[in-house]
């Protein structure tokens, strides 16, 4: 079954209108393959602005949302709220929500519930950190994280898993295309085993942490790579490369 390459971009809590305005006019104007379903994250604030500014080929992403529509929760955004901008994406269970803000997997799994109940489309995180990968339980956690999502998962249609490696994410060190290959493959079999072999099939596996315009077109090459979550490379024109990493 071929599934349709995903990038995704995660600005994470940087830019503002002037620069963020720069990278959408350059990528309203670049030449980007139109076989690639292309998700820019944006800070909630300018969640708005992108939507208006970002030609509607693209779509975007919030970078996080609350479990519930609405209520007294001083400081969080519904879901109900970001469809509200036209927008129809959200990233949920990144690392640094996981292990700077110190969400639970039971938090991430009740909020892609919502999410995807709410009709957001939901680009769920999963990944090791450096002492587990060091400890052997690569496999062990990042199924564990898998298993949380799934069981809040109706329509696989809607959700992009992204393995992201922490010891990956925003170091420099990217996962060699092996060992993001070896990961991907392992969770297709996790899905195939404990949902089913259409949902193995058809969901698409994306990888994050430190992806860059050099090292996009041989981790794209890989099987079970079905695209990519990038972070810092997402700010730069080279962003452009990594979406035509297939093309
Ligand atoms: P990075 O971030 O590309 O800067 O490593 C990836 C991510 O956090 O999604």
């Amino acid at each position: 079954m071929s599934r349709k390459f995903f990038v995704g971009g995660n600005w994470k809590m940087n830019g503002d209108k002037k620069s963020l305005g720069d990278l959408i006019q350059t990528m309203n104007g670049a030449k980007v393959d139109p076989n690639v379903e292309v998700v820019c994250g944006a800070p909630a604030i300018y969640l708005d602005f992108a939507r208006s500014k970002l030609d509607a080929k693209f779509g975007v992403a919030a970078q996080n949302c609350y479990k519930v529509a609405k209520g007294a929760f001083t400081g969080e955004i519904s879901p109900a709220m970001i469809k509200d901008c036209g927008v129809n994406w959200v990233i949920l269970g990144h690392s640094e929500r996981r292990h700077v803000f110190g969400e639970s997997d039971e938090l991430i799994g009740q909020k892609t519930a919502h999410a995807l109940e709410s009709g957001l489309g939901v680009i769920a995180c999963i990944g090791e950190k450096l002492d587990e990968r060091e400890g052997g339980i690569t496999e062990k956690v990042v199924f564990a994280q898998t298993k949380v999502i799934a069981d809040n998962v109706k329509d696989w249609s809607k959700v992009v898993l992204a393995y992201e490696p922490v010891w990956a994410i925003g170091t420099g060190k990217t996962a060699s295309p092996q060992q993001a290959q070896e990961v991907h493959e392992k969770l297709r079999e996790w899905l195939k085993a404990n949902v089913s072999e259409a949902v193995a099939n058809s969901v698409r596996i994306i990888y994050g942490g430190s992806v860059t315009g050099g090292t996009c077109k041989e981790l794209a090459s890989q099987k079970d790579v079905d695209g990519f979550l990038v972070g810092g490379a997402s700010l730069k024109p080279e962003f452009i490369e990594i979406i035509n990493a297939k093309a």
